[in-house]
């Protein structure tokens, strides 16, 4: 405090009769309500931020496109010369996998020549399964969840169920359409 702001604020208590100390600890006082007051503000808006977390959860999973609830056309995906047995490609089906990841879907024509495909969602937390050739297998690389390629179901890691399975169709002039998904789409059991 400057020494002319000093005086003047010496004068006004002394027109209000109060002392310096007096006044300083009014200050004080204040101060600590309103420390006080910026604590119970903190503390209202963690246990509101914390009533909010289960229907934050909930209205995630309401975002999540159930099967159920998803309209299915059929889409021609490809021709039965597009993939060498042993190999993959990607789809989206039944909307864009460009604006919905959830919408990806892998068609593999497995050694033996058969096709199936399966949505690429993975069942624990919903990252993107890959399938490899090498392995044979499908592959989740963000907890190493591995699934079968030949139904989807889980051989190893973390995911709780097998991989929706995209049905599919083969025409008489070899082109390949997906006609539905069965299973859910998104994590869980
Ligand atoms: S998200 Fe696929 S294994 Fe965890």
């Amino acid at each position: 405090m400057r020494l002319g702001s000093l005086r003047e604020r010496l004068r006004k208590l002394g027109e209000t009769g109060r002392s310096f100390t007096e006044e300083k600890l009014t200050e004080l006082k204040t101060g600590q309500l309103l420390t006080r007051r910026a604590f119970l503000k903190l503390m209202i808006a963690g246990s509101v931020a914390a009533s909010l977390t289960p229907f934050a959860i909930a209205s995630q999973r309401f975002l999540i496109p159930r099967v159920e609830s998803l309209e299915f056309v059929d889409k021609k995906i490809g021709h039965v010369d597009d993939l060498e047995p042993n190999s993959a490609k990607t789809f989206g089906y039944p909307g864009d996998e460009q604006e919905n990841p959830q919408y990806s879907n892998l068609l593999i024509r497995l050694k033996s020549g058969e096709y199936v495909a399966y949505n690429r969602t993975c069942t624990h937390l919903r990252c993107s399964v890959n399938y490899e050739a090498d392995r044979e297998r499908i592959f989740c690389p963000c907890h190493a969840g591995v699934y079968n390629p030949g139904d989807g179901t889980v051989v190893g890691g973390p995911p709780p169920r097998a991989l929706p399975l995209v049905e599919l169709k083969i025409d008489e002039n070899g082109d390949i359409w997906a006609t539905g998904i069965k299973g859910v789409i998104g994590r869980g059991r």
